[in-house]
């Protein structure tokens, strides 16, 4: 109910300048916004739909009781014809809130509006509040650092979180209407290559010369191997060293050596992202390469640039290390080499910078491990410092927490190895496969082979995701198949099977109305003026339903998606409770209507809240 709250917001606005003409013009002055009204959805149900905090804030400056403040600004609201018809007259609550309840009408109006918008109310960028077509402002793209894996080593499961939480945000970013670049910053570049290659050379030669792709096999074994022998073995250290600085030169030979390796890398990486149907572009560290002389160039100009032991290096500004002394980003090494952090900076001077030299972007976002979060604090303040990011420039790190097992401790196999993230998908899927013809022999249903893989691999791999992300991302979180699969609770095969069972009473509903005057079709409920709700349990599930923009609006602005998947939970919960306690078929026509139109709301709004998470949903399962 954004809307209504930014009218309502300018309603108190009004009132309270009104109430308080010398204090208007005593903030006109001082330009600092002490009438604000500060009004927020309410904290609690009983206290209505919103509430304003204003007044108390207003009492000191004007010298009166906030109780008093409170009255004067209700009495203005009161003579505004604009904010009657929305509300019912306010209630003044403990030492001078205000508590806002909407009409009736109003809240019918905004369901009446929802049915009638396949965006469920969310605006998009740009967009005027009062749904006129205004020219959107030309778009700037909000990039999405996600995923990120290394070339020839393991994509781990703190990869998957990173593609799991990045596709989401990346997802409500541009269902809000931001031009989302999607990027994927593979480690396909640094020293590591010297030894993979060198390791190459020596054992596939053949790899080298032919025109088709060669399959090098299992690349992480291929990993070990070539550091083991990097470890062991002085000659091939100082091939590799030679090799690095080949590949640096552009040396034919070796770029092919490079390229194989990142191919067979990104083939297998795709085979995770198809599986989950992620979209991503690959733009590697190798892509900024050209672009680091210019961060060491413009660092120099700009004075950052100090000489510590050989190593060219900007000290950090209030973050120091063991013994007070300040930290610093190394950004060329004292044998000239770079390093992931020059990287770093090269990518965020270019994505900063102005098309067609750059991406023109006003808002970064950097999905890692929190593990990362002074390695991104220090790039972040080196950039500003720099001057590469405009004033209203956001870089924002998104980190969040391990992967454990159920033992709280890292993610293991029973053997002990890694897990590899398609052994993991692999078995949510079983064991969804399992779940179901379980369930599907107790209720003595006989379904097709196709149908059960359908289902079975859409509530597997769900469940992985939204396991995932309906955990507050900062903490650490911990895997279990038995818990992310489970039917009840917040998990996605319970908002999963909402949607199925809203879908059922859907096409029920359209037999009952058959006969009726109102259509068949369940939105088809007569129009706005034939919604009629009257039970607390309706009203309940009207209001839940138009708090989905709000929500929406948070996740974008804080980048934590756990706040949808919180409300979708709450939806179904609302729903359930409203579907078992309210007759929806058995109503008479117009109520059942209505309420008809309640569940297709619900339903909508679960696929596609459900959607924004990057979790498809079913009709049947
Ligand atoms: N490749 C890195 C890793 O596996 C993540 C890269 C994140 N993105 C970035 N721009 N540094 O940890």
């Amino acid at each position: 109910m954004l809307s209504v709250l930014n009218t309502l917001t300018e309603r108190l606005r009004v009132a309270l300048e009104k109430a308080f003409p010398e204090a208007a013009a005593a903030e006109a002055r001082a330009s600092d916004a002490t009438l604000d009204p500060q009004l927020a959805p309410a904290s609690k149900p009983e206290f209505g739909d919103f509430q304003a905090n204003g007044a108390l804030a207003l009492a000191r400056p004007l010298r009166q009781q906030p109780r008093a403040v409170a009255t004067a600004i209700v009495e203005q609201l009161a003579a505004d014809p604009a904010f009657t018809a929305l509300c019912l007259p306010p209630q003044i609550a403990g030492p001078g809130f205000i508590n806002l309840t909407l009409r009736p009408e109003a809240l019918v109006a905004e369901v009446a509006s929802r049915l009638a918008d396949s965006r469920l109310g969310v605006p998009l960028v740009g967009a005027s509040a009062a749904g006129s077509v205004a020219p959107s402002p030309p778009a700037e793209p909000v990039i999405v650092d996600f995923s990120s894996p290394n070339i020839a080593k393991e994509m781990h499961v703190g990869h998957l979180r990173s593609t799991i939480i990045g596709d989401c945000l990346a997802g409500v970013l541009a269902f809000r209407g931001h031009a989302v670049l999607r990027l994927n910053h593979v480690g396909d570049w640094g020293t590591q290559f010297g030894m993979l290659i060198t390791h190459l050379k020596q054992v596939a030669p053949e790899a080298l010369t032919t025109a088709d792709a060669v399959d090098l096999g299992d690349l992480v074994a291929f990993y070990r191997q070539a550091k083991q022998r990097f470890d062991e073995d002085e000659a091939f250290q100082t091939t590799a060293r030679e090799e690095v600085v080949k590949l640096q030169a552009g040396d034919p030979v070796s770029r092919r050596a490079w390229q194989l390796l990142c191919d067979q890398s990104r083939r297998e990486f795709q085979l995770i992202y198809d599986r989950l149907g992620i979209e991503l572009q690959e733009r590697g560290e190798s892509f900024y390469n050209p672009y680091l002389p210019a961060v060491v160039a413009d660092l120099e100009a700009t004075g950052l640039l100090v000489t510590d032991e050989g190593a060219r290096c900007v000290f950090l500004e209030g973050v120091s290390g063991k013994e007070g002394k300040p930290l610093p980003v190394i950004v060329q090494k004292s044998d000239g080499g770079f390093n992931y952090a020059t990287t770093d900076l090269a990518a965020i001077r270019y994505r900063f910078a102005a098309a067609p030299a750059g991406d023109g972007a006003r808002r970064v976002i950097y999905v890692t491990d929190a593990g990362q979060a002074s390695h991104f604090a220090g790039v972040f303040q080196v950039a500003r410092r720099a001057g590469w990011i405009p004033d209203d420039g956001r870089l924002e790190h998104v980190p969040f927490g391990l992967v454990q097992g159920e033992d709280g401790k890292k993610l293991k196999t029973r053997a002990g190895d890694t897990v590899r993230l398609k052994d993991l998908l692999d078995e949510a899927v079983d064991r969804a496969d399992a779940d179901l013809r379980r369930r599907l022999a107790e209720e003595g249903r006989h379904e097709d082979e196709a149908f059960i893989r359908h289902v079975a691999t859409t509530v597997g791999l769900a469940a992985v995701k939204y396991a995932d992300l309906s955990q507050n991302r900062t903490t650490n979180y911990q895997f279990s198949f038995d818990r992310m699969l489970a039917l009840q609770g917040n998990t996605a095969p319970y908002l999963l099977y909402a949607v199925v069972r809203i879908a059922g009473i859907a096409r029920k509903g359209a037999e009952v109305a058959g006969a009726d005057a109102l259509g068949s079709d369940p939105g088809d409920y007569g129009g706005d003026a034939a919604l009629v709700f009257s039970e607390s349990q309706e009203w309940a599930l009207v209001r839940h339903l138009l708090g989905f923009d709000a929500v929406i609006a948070e996740v974008e602005e804080e980048l934590l998606p756990n706040r949808l998947c919180t409300y979708l939970f709450e939806l179904s919960q609302v729903f359930n409770r409203f579907y078992d306690q309210v007759p929806v078929l058995k109503a008479p026509p117009q109520a059942r209507a209505s309420r008809l139109a309640l569940c297709r709301l619900t339903a909508d709004t679960l696929k596609l809240g459900l959607g924004l998470l990057g979790i498809p949903t079913l009709e049947r399962m």
